[in-house]
């Protein structure tokens, strides 16, 4: 197949993501994205509410093969045009994060490519130099995401320093755990941001934890026990009409504690600009709240569509094109790590 013509790098990388619940492949010509399929496992996840290791890795193997096909061929490109593969090597599920890396692996073998092994979180950053309008270093970036939240310093595009981090659950386990608490089903952000729209986000009074704390640390786990206590309070007869209130509720208390460190940081330092990443950042809430504090400050706010917060392999190809990619046969030891 002709090698897809245009502006771009003539580099063309294929990028593939398995690290937890979505298989993901992509194809990108340095900042342009020529292809980015995403096909979520959510509906066979939601009946465990939340995400099922076993079966996770068990459906990548299914059909990871298909989604790297439908990639290169949205692409236009044959896997004899493309120059390099990437795949997440960590962090994640490592049942999951197997079937990617022994894929690339595979791949890269047969044509004799070289191989970059990508962090996630790199790449959830990386979504961010990706066309329109590709972001430079340095910027501020939230990280908030099912396994993850983190401020991250970005200063180069090959890696940034962790400001602060949560010290137990990030804030998408939150919303997926108050998700499932209050019956509504799984990815819990996404319904939750439902949910709440019907709702008073002053309703309850949920704490801001760690606001008071001096640090750029979070904590989400002592809200999710006051969601707990304030269901188990109410009468089974009125948690109906109070979910929505409750929804709203949790929602502002984990916007406003991602918020007040993403300020905090803001004051500290001496930052342009702000970006977001992760699944979480695809919430309407937080990205208005964020407008509003980066207007405060002065500071320019890059947001990456939806689809790109979320998982996906576009963002590990844009974290590989910053990295040196190992030779064949180089990468044929490599492990994955859940860590
Ligand atoms: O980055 P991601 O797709 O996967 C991980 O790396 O974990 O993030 C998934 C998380 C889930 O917890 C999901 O509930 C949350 O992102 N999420 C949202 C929204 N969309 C996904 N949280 C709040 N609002 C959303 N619209
Ligand atoms: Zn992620």
């Amino acid at each position: 197949m002709a090698r897809v013509a245009g502006p771009g790098s003539g580099r063309l990388i294929l990028a593939i993501e398995t690290s937890c619940d979505d298989t993901c492949a992509a194809v990108v010509d340095g900042p342009r994205v020529l292809s980015n399929v995403i096909s979520s496992q959510a509906a066979l996840h939601e009946r465990f509410g939340g995400v099922v290791p076993e079966v996770a890795a068990r459906h990548h193997v299914e059909i990871v093969n298909g989604v790297v096909r439908a990639a290169l061929d949205d692409a236009g490109a044959g896997l004899e045009d493309v120059d390099s593969i990437a795949v997440t090597r960590r962090p994640g599920l490592i049942g999951a994060l197997l079937i990617g890396l022994s894929t690339a692996k595979g791949l890269a073998a047969a044509g004799r490519r070289p191989l970059a092994g990508v962090d996630h979180l790199h790449g959830h950053v990386a979504a961010n130099f990706l066309e329109p309008d590709p972001l430079e270093p340095p910027f501020l970036c939230l990280i908030a995401s099912g396994g993850h939240t983190l401020l991250a310093a970005v200063r180069s595009h090959d890696g940034f320093e962790t400001l602060g981090q949560t010290l137990d659950d990030a804030a998408g386990e939150a919303l997926d755990k108050a998700s499932r608490l209050l019956g509504l089903g799984y990815p819990g952000g996404p319904a939750i941001e439902r949910c709440a729209a019907d709702g008073n986000p002053g309703a309850f009074d949920f704490p801001l934890a760690m606001t008071r704390d001096p640090g750029l640390d979070f904590s989400f786990s002592g809200l999710k026990t006051a969601l707990v206590y304030a269901v188990a309070e109410l009468p089974d007869s009125e948690l109906g009409a109070r979910r929505a209130d409750l929804a709203a509720s949790f929602q502002a208390a984990v916007v406003g504690q991602l918020t007040a460190k993403l300020e905090r940081a803001l004051a500290t330092g001496d930052w342009r600009a702000v970006a977001l990443g992760g699944g979480v950042a695809a919430n309407a809430l937080l990205r208005e709240h964020v407008a509003e504090i980066c207007d405060r400050h002065g500071v320019a706010l890059k947001l990456v569509a939806r689809e790109l917060c979320t998982d996906n392999a576009a963002m590990i190809g844009s974290a590989a094109r910053f990295l040196d990619p190992a030779p064949y046969p180089e990468y044929l030891s490599w492990d994955a790590s859940s860590g």
